[in-house]
């Protein structure tokens, strides 16, 4: 059976390891200079407009230290959500690695507007505060919602009239085209965004993710901060093969709609309980609940998920998460809630 725990806690899918395996064959020049990081470029302007650059790296964390590197001056601050993973989840990297303010705002569902990053859009020219030179979204967001490509725009017409770049933390992009039933770029490229950390391990992938530049002239020392970042990866057809077997049929969108499915489908399953509330709206591979604690107890001892700093309970669904997995669960849920 599967778990509830995290899209991370699945395996790899098998056309992603049937790509790994076809790519064992023989020597390729090393550290991105190999045929597959090649015709990786093809695929990403294909997805992303005829601009884009891809920059293949080992995690999402190392992803969005490098990416938010590229965005910001040393004397940068990023502005965020307090939900962000690059806030609460990274150790601290992008302050540690890279030397950046996090400047962090509460907001509605894990998603920022254009009134809440007003905020803290100021002080630009008062050399005691950090510059404002980022605002970084998550897409979809830690708390399992999905930004529209006119909500990601407004936000981009406002960053860029205060000289500010705007970084997605794409960890789950795939899960926000297959919600909003629209390609990749709609909602990155075509809505103003500058530079993507985009995700392929909790799409099915054994393990990468790519920065992917949208605004050519954050490519400028992209190399130099992959490198400096511990983030060039010197095998790197590996990580190259995996993305275009992701990515040059429909194997990305298959996974994200699956995995979108199953979460609401649970949702589904015990929405009209009574004392279980849904936290946020289920718009990709999440459902956050509230429950009584003894119930919460009495699942936890059954199957494995996450408890929130938000205090609810987070359910992840998968790639591989089975119809029969949502309704057994669904199943204990109920019993859980009426013992
Ligand atoms: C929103 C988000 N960003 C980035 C990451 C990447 O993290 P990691 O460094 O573990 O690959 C995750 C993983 O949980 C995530 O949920």
């Amino acid at each position: 059976m599967s778990t509830f725990a995290s899209d991370n806690a699945s395996g790899v899918h098998p056309e992603i390891l049937a790509a790994l395996a076809a790519a064992n064959a023989g020597h390729q020049p090393s550290y991105g200079r190999d045929d597959y990081t090649g015709r990786l470029q093809d695929v990403f302007r294909a997805h992303f407009g005829g601009a884009a650059r891809g920059y293949p790296v080992l995690n999402g964390t190392g992803a969005n230290v490098v990416a938010l590197q590229a965005a910001s001056d040393r004397w940068g601050a990023v502005i965020c959500a307090d939900t962000a993973h690059i806030h609460v989840d990274e150790c601290g990297a992008p302050e540690k690695m890279a030397g950046l303010k996090l400047l962090v705002l509460p907001t509605g569902h894990g998603k920022l507007t254009v009134e809440d990053i007003r905020r803290e859009a100021r002080g630009f020219d008062d050399e005691h505060r950090a510059r404002p030179q980022v605002v970084s979204l998550t897409q979809s967001t830690e708390l399992g919602t999905v930004y529209t490509p006119a909500e990601i725009a407004e936000i981009a017409e406002f960053a860029h009239g205060h000289d500010m770049h705007v970084h997605v933390d794409g960890a789950r992009l795939a899960n926000a085209a297959a919600h909003l039933g629209v390609p990749l770029r709609a909602f990155t490229t075509d809505a103003g965004v500058d530079i993507v950390s985009f995700g392929g391990t909790k799409n099915g992938m054994l393990l990468g993710e790519a920065v992917v530049v949208l605004n050519p002239r954050l490519n400028h020392g992209m190399d130099y901060l992959r490198k400096s970042s511990m983030q060039l990866y010197s095998k790197m057809r590996y990580v190259s093969a995996q993305f275009l077997a992701l990515l040059e049929g429909d194997l990305w969108l298959r996974n994200a709609t699956h995995a979108n499915a199953m979460a609401t489908r649970l949702a589904g399953q015990v929405r009209d309980l009574p004392s279980l509330e849904i936290g946020h709206p289920v718009q990709a591979n999440a459902v956050f609940v509230r429950l009584p604690e003894p119930a919460l107890a009495d699942l936890h001892e059954q199957f494995s998920f996450s408890d929130w700093s938000t205090g609810e309970a987070r359910w992840m669904t998968s790639f591989d998460t089975t119809t029969k997995d949502v309704d057994q669960f669904a199943k204990a849920v109920h019993a859980a809630l009426t013992r």
